[in-house]
């Protein structure tokens, strides 16, 4: 039975068990309707008290039944059902109570938790909001200002502080969770009238959600969910329940069916999906991973470092000279710092993580790490020679990784004597905050290394995706063709700040041009200041690296706010003409076929390579490491709904050639998935 019933007394107890998170599937549903009507329907029972096994409360509605028909009762019959209970129902609660989990507890009338659970209503990070009552019951319990934190951004909060806003009556001890809920179901049995949610007052507050709207309106660029659910709790403060979860209804309908709650369900299950290695099975006994070291501590290798030291890992991080060291040493320091400063961490935390820094000059130290990642810079002489001396330094069965962002991991694993122990590891910078993590498996790279570098991925916390070698791997590949084309609509008529804005109002956090600003002009460059081939070399010629020096494809002002550049105007006026390239009114959508149509053909020869393992991995990559807006699901699964045959059809409009595996996908109606 998905949903046992137990009776304690005169207390009936609902312990669902749907594992791995007990969603609310139909079988939960109909077994906790069940629970209701055999509390209603014995005269020898006074409470009912839903509980759940395994590590969760219900983690909310079961994603994987949207879009099938329904089955009764619905999520939101079930909520009103609980509520209109005539006999008190107690909703005990452990691990996480997100989505229509949440959405029970409110509509139970009494909610106990043990202190560390969480509670939330993550439905707007689906494209969604919470649509079983959660808009209109939360503002009546909590207020109209914590609601609408919780409903339009999504992020759960601890017991501890729902039991402050009113959303938790009472905390428990966590090895006692269902005894106390029973005493407090017998405490509650008969107090009448019953606290019921969907009746309490609540009024308008308009500063409130204007306060709110103004302080989030960059995170809420381009989402339609989060203005749907703000409309809801502000119908909830202006009707009474029954037309307020009307409303509620009508748009969780119009967004359930929308392209943005797809594409951001797409992601949610891709995000999963990407753990899984194929070909590989889940059993491989995983190597023990304890000690970690890092080569090189510049801006990539401290990031590296950060993500072990907060996961309590140790790490020893080696120079080759001792300014460089401290440098590195004092970077990291000030990163802790900066985030303890933020409240983000305590004092003792940042202590805690420092502590576990070694840092040295001596190779030699990583003799006893049971996994070694080199972060210098990308220079394939240099990258074997540590190699070579790591193979000579490092325990047998270490892991020995590359930070690489394009160069041949083959090549540089020949180094050893040991390619099968050498794996990729491309952390994104700033490698400390950046989700992605591309794992590179090379042509010998060994299956149990490739698993364990996964497994410690989801450790520190990233979202991992396994590439294959190839020439800037999944992500960089990718952007190589977009940032060509770029540099090719200058010369044709295009400013930077057009390029950038179609790409910014398509949702990215930033254009190609900004993106180079902030990365750095002058990074791959000749370092020849006579030497101008091309408008880059120019800009890298005058100094003009980027935001680091306040010019570069824009100007910046000291708060680094750019503005188009006169100066920049001139040089790619001066290199129409140097090329004599044809000019022409370059419109948004021939930037949108040029730039980001190019993407996806790259993606379909990654995927037909057998470079990336499915179309939802470079989906993850995407959203992950390079801010594609999570709306439009990623690439890939953007071309699916742009429509293969219409991108092929701008591609070839352009004279680019088409990816076979592309051109197949749009003669077959085919989709990438
Ligand atoms: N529906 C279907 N499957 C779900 C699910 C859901 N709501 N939540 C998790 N799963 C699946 C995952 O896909 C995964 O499956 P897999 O093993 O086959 O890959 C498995 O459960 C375990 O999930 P995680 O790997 O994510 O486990 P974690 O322990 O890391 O995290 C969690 C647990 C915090 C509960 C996380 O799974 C999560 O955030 N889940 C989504 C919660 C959510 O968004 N709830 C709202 C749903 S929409 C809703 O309720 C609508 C309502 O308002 C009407």
């Amino acid at each position: 039975m998905t949903v046992q019933i137990e009776r304690h007394g005169d207390i009936l107890v609902a312990i669902a068990d749907n594992p791995p998170v007990n969603t609310l599937n139909a079988a939960v549903r109909l077994g906790l309707k069940a629970a209701i009507e055999q509390t209603a329907a014995d005269d020898t029972i006074r409470a009912l008290v839903i509980a759940c096994a395994g590590k969760t409360f219900f983690a909310g509605a079961d994603i994987t039944e949207f879009g099938k028909p329904p089955v009764e009762p619905l999520l939101p019959q079930l909520t009103d059902l609980i509520e209109a209970s005539d006999k008190p129902v107690i909703a005990a609660i452990h691990g996480t109570a997100l989505g229509g989990g949440c959405e029970v507890a409110i509509a139970s009338h009494y909610r106990i938790a043990v202190a560390d659970a969480k509670l939330g209503t993550p439905e707007v990070k689906l494209g969604l909001l919470p649509g079983a009552g959660g808009t209109q019951r939360l503002p009546r319990l909590a207020g109209i200002a914590t609601a609408l934190e919780l409903v339009a951004k999504g992020d759960p909060i601890g017991a501890v502080r729902a039991k402050a806003a009113g959303i938790i009556d009472r905390l428990a001890d966590g090895n006692r969770l269902l005894d106390e809920a029973i005493a407090f179901a017998g405490e509650v049995a008969d107090i009448r009238p019953l606290p019921r949610t969907s009746e309490r007052p609540l009024s308008p507050d308009p500063d409130a959600v204007a306060a709110f709207e103004r302080a989030n309106a960059r995170r809420f660029r381009g989402y339609e969910a989060p203005a749907a659910t703000i409309a809801c709790v502000v119908k909830a403060s202006e009707t009474a329940y029954p037309e307020g979860v009307q409303f509620e209804r009508e748009q969780f309908m119009k967004l359930i069916f929308g392209v943005q709650s797809a594409a951001q369900r797409h992601l949610f299950f891709a995000e999963r999906k990407a753990g899984r290695i194929d070909g590989i099975a889940d059993s491989v006994a995983l190597r023990p991973i304890a000690k970690i070291g890092v080569v090189g501590a510049g801006t990539m290798g401290g990031g590296i470092a950060m993500n072990f030291l907060s996961a309590g890992m140790p790490v020893t991080i080696v120079e080759t000279r001792q300014d460089a060291l401290d440098r590195g040493t004092a970077t990291i320091r000030g990163n802790y710092d900066a985030t303890a400063a933020k409240g983000r961490m305590t004092g003792d935390q940042v202590a805690a993580a420092m502590a576990l820094l070694t840092p040295t000059l001596d190779i030699v130290a990583l003799a006893d790490c049971d996994l070694v990642i080199e972060a210098v810079y990308e220079d394939m002489a240099v990258k074997q020679d540590i190699f070579r001396r790591l193979d000579a330094v490092c325990k047998p069965g270490a892991i020995l990784a590359t930070n690489t962002s394009y160069l041949d991991l083959d090549v540089i694993a020949a180094a050893t004597a040991r390619p099968q122990d050498v794996v990729g590891l491309h952390f994104f910078s700033p490698a400390n905050v950046m989700k992605l993590l591309e794992v590179v498996r090379g042509a010998k790279t060994a299956d149990d290394v490739l698993a364990t570098a996964m497994a410690l991925a989801k450790k520190i916390r990233k979202v991992a995706v396994v590439a294959g070698v190839c020439d800037g791997f999944i992500g960089n590949r990718m952007l190589m063709p977009r940032q060509i084309e770029a540099m090719k609509l200058l010369l044709e008529g295009a400013t930077p700040d057009q390029v950038d804005r179609v790409h910014v109002d398509f949702g990215m956090p930033m254009g190609p041009f900004q993106m180079a600003d902030l990365a750095g002009v002058d990074i791959g460059w000749h370092r020849d200041p006579t030497r101008i081939e091309n408008i880059r070399d120019a800009l890298a010629a005058e100094e003009r690296w980027g935001q680091k020096k306040g010019a570069g494809f824009y100007d910046y002002d000291a708060n680094r706010t750019p503005s188009p550049s006169p100066r920049v105007a001139e040089i790619i006026a001066d290199f129409r003409e140097r090329t004599g390239t044809p000019q022409h009114d370059v419109t948004d959508q021939e930037i949108v076929e040029r730039t980001l149509y190019p993407m996806v053909n790259e993606g379909a020869r990654i995927l037909a390579e057998g470079k990336a393992q499915r179309a939802s991995d470079i989906d993850v990559v995407w959203a992950y490491g390079y801010g594609w807006p999570p709306y439009r699901g990623g690439p890939m699964f953007w071309a699916n709904i742009e429509g293969a045959a219409k991108i092929v059809a701008g591609l070839e409009k352009h004279g680019f050639a088409v990816a076979p595996l592309l051109r197949e996908k749009a003669e077959t109606g085919g989709r990438f998935n």
